[in-house]
């Protein structure tokens, strides 16, 4: 969603702002702004500080407002920049960010949502204020200029005037006491020229110091260039960048020194590689990703998640689990019911975290929480972890950023080893997320010893063995899916279908499908068929099946012929070497012959590359598709 740039050094702040806003892109957005420190012509009643803001916001892309900048022609040392993805108020350019003091002198950026902003915008407008935009945002720019420059009495409240504390950093502490909600916050004054102000609760920010200046953003993504040790703000935290360094704060004012987090990956893994889009490129990445996710984690014989933050005492008491999740997320979490239920003999729910948190789900001091989120960042799976936590569940984090909110609000977290993903839809981190929830599942069975140290390992070899099977579809299928895709590419609907993992995999092909090619696409337990959804079916309607060797084998097959009856059209993914498919299905994509435990981590990757194959043909941008966002930081 919304992304945050800052920059105060020697160079020119205006082109540093631009790259990192264009890194931040892949989050999605509508619209983007800068607001640069320039020198004031020399004039009578110029400022004493010589420097003004000049705000510039444009609705679209990046390129848009890098093409207004580049007819700007004042230097300019420091600034913030910012891409928004509309929450309170339309996409627009008054709505845009930075947003301004009334004096234009203050401006800032933020992500996040302000709650209380309607009773805050009401009493600051009975103060005198003004407001240029509809957004929550907004109240922010004004909170800091009355903290900066005064307050006037306030009749309606009895509210004695305040005096300003002159000091952006301090009014920025002053405004963030006011304010309920969620910030990611970085401010400019022309008062205090090459001073970003900066401060955080439940948005990310983190904070750079490059040999050039110091830098702040709301993702490493866009500080990588200059630096690879960063600070990760805490919630409460406050830092103030001048172009010399950079001083951190607690909320009370007190100097702090903050942990600095290494970032072991560099820039050309987010780039594009040679490959036509970062879809493309991810998806690719895969069986990269189960090797890495595998590193380390058989040790002398022995499964090893330390990270857990449990002992094995007390994952021998866990009687219930849950996975919280969203999207692509939940998916994986389907996945990891049948096998902890499988192996463990646990209980396991999966539940959208958007639903857990308002449903006062059944926790006990022996429930184990899943929480799984790529960004880390997503506010419903972040709730639901506080809301677990809260009723005495032990909570997990299975996340692909390292430092990220849910990692640090977990009891344990695995990191998924996927690398930054672009792409808006989720592939690469897909298959990390199986793959660590895969060995969680081992774990527990091990611990509840419904499995043998030696069927843990045997389990643990065939899991690696997926690397080389994606590597095969990868090669080898290209043709087959892209014929799938021809087929499909014109439809008003599909089905996905499938049975036992199946299912779950035509959960996440159909997810893929419908949010990168806007073709509408539903996924059913197969055996679910005939109780409502084939009477859509009728010429050449595409049924898309996950039809592996499976103990439903045979089902699948039955539910499909009642397709083919109705004159569907029948795409499968199969297992290699099954011919006897071919009698019923149009199109077969193959998989290597696979357990069915280890099937969604190679079943799902033809359904990854038919969604962009279809995207592709239906001229969608598969990287950002419209109205998603890759971080979904508000409720
Ligand atoms: O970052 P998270 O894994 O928490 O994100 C959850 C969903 O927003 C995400 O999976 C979304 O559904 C993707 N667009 C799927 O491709």
């Amino acid at each position: 969603m919304c992304g945050i740039v800052g920059y105060t050094g020697q160079d020119e702040a205006k082109d540093i702002l631009i790259t990192g806003l264009k890194r931040l892109e892949y989050r999605g957005y509508d619209s983007a702004g800068v607001a640069l420190e320039c020198a004031s012509p020399a004039t009578p009643g110029a400022p004493a500080s010589g420097v003004t803001l000049s705000v510039i916001r444009r609705v679209g892309k990046v390129a848009g407002l890098e093409s207004e900048l580049s007819a700007f022609g004042a230097p300019s040392a420091c600034g913030i920049g910012h891409t928004r993805w509309a929450t309170h108020g339309r996409p627009s350019v008054a709505n845009a960010h930075p947003h301004t003091s009334c004096n234009g002198r203050i401006a800032i950026v933020h992500n996040g949502i302000i709650e209380n902003f309607a009773e805050l915008r009401a009493e600051l407008e009975r103060r005198g204020h003004t407001f240029a935009s509809e957004t929550d945002t907004e109240v922010f720019a004004h909170l800091i200029e009355e903290a900066y420059e005064g307050r006037p009495d306030d009749p309606a409240t009895g509210e004695p005037a305040r005096p300003g504390s002159h000091d952006l950093m301090t009014a920025v502490r002053e405004a963030c006491t006011q304010v309920v909600g969620a910030y990611g916050l970085a401010a400019v004054c022309a008062d205090e020229p090459g001073v970003i102000a900066v401060a955080r609760k439940d948005s990310p920010i983190v904070i750079g110091r490059g040999e050039r200046g110091s830098y702040v953003a709301s993702d490493v993504i866009a500080l990588i260039d200059a630096t690879r040790d960063v600070v990760v703000l805490e919630d409460g935290q406050f830092a103030r960048l001048t172009p010399e360094g950079i001083t951190y704060t607690d909320a009370e004012g007190t100097p702090i020194e903050p942990a600095v987090t290494h970032i072991d990956w560099d820039i050309d893994m987010a780039e594009k590689g040679g490959y036509p889009d970062f879809m493309l490129k991810e998806i690719h990445e895969q069986p990269r990703v189960v090797r890495d996710t595998l590193v380390g984690r058989m040790v002398g014989g022995e499964l090893d998640i330390d990270e857990l933050g449990l002992t094995m005492e007390e994952l021998n008491l866990i009687d219930r689990v849950y996975v919280i999740a969203c999207g692509t997320s939940y998916h994986a979490g389907l996945i990891a019911k049948n096998l902890i239920e499988a192996w463990a003999r646990i209980p396991c729910e999966v539940e959208a975290a958007s639903e857990f948190r308002y449903r006062n789900p059944i926790i006990t001091p022996s429930t184990l929480v899943v929480a799984v989120s790529q960004s880390g960042e997503t506010a419903d799976t972040l709730a639901a972890i506080r809301d677990a936590r809260i009723k005495g569940a032990k909570v997990f984090g299975i996340t692909n950023v390292v430092g990220s909110p849910v990692a640090r609000e977990s009891d344990g977290v695995i990191y998924t080893k996927a690398n930054k993903e672009i792409a808006v839809a989720s592939t690469k981190s897909f298959i990390g997320q199986v793959v660590s929830l895969t060995l969680l599942a081992l774990l527990l069975a091990q611990v509840k010893g419904k499995l043998t140290t030696g069927q843990v390992r045997m389990l643990f070899r065939e899991l690696g063995n997926t690397a080389e099977q994606i590597q095969w579809i990868l090669e080898t299928q290209g043709e087959a899916i892209h014929e799938a895709a021809l087929a499909c590419k014109d439809a008003h609907s599909a089905l996905f279908v499938g049975r036992g993992m199946g299912a779950a995999i035509a959960h996440e092909g159909a997810l893929k499908l419908k949010e990168i090619s806007y073709l509408h696409a539903e996924a059913y337990a197969a055996g679910e068929m005939k109780h409502g959804p084939i009477a859509l079916i009728d010429q050449g309607f595409p049924v898309i099946a996950v039809a592996t060797k499976s103990p439903v084998y045979d089902k699948t097959v039955s539910n499909l012929k009642e397709c083919e009856a109705r004159g569907a059209q029948i795409i499968v993914v199969a297992t290699e070497g099954d011919e006897e498919i071919r009698a019923i299905a149009d199109h077969v994509i193959y998989i290597p012959p696979v357990r069915d435990a280890f099937s969604a981590i190679t079943a799902t990757v033809p359904l990854q590359l038919l969604a962009r194959e279809v995207a592709i043909m239906r001229g969608c941008d598969v990287d950002q598709p419209r109205n998603l966002a890759k971080s979904v930081t508000v409720e």
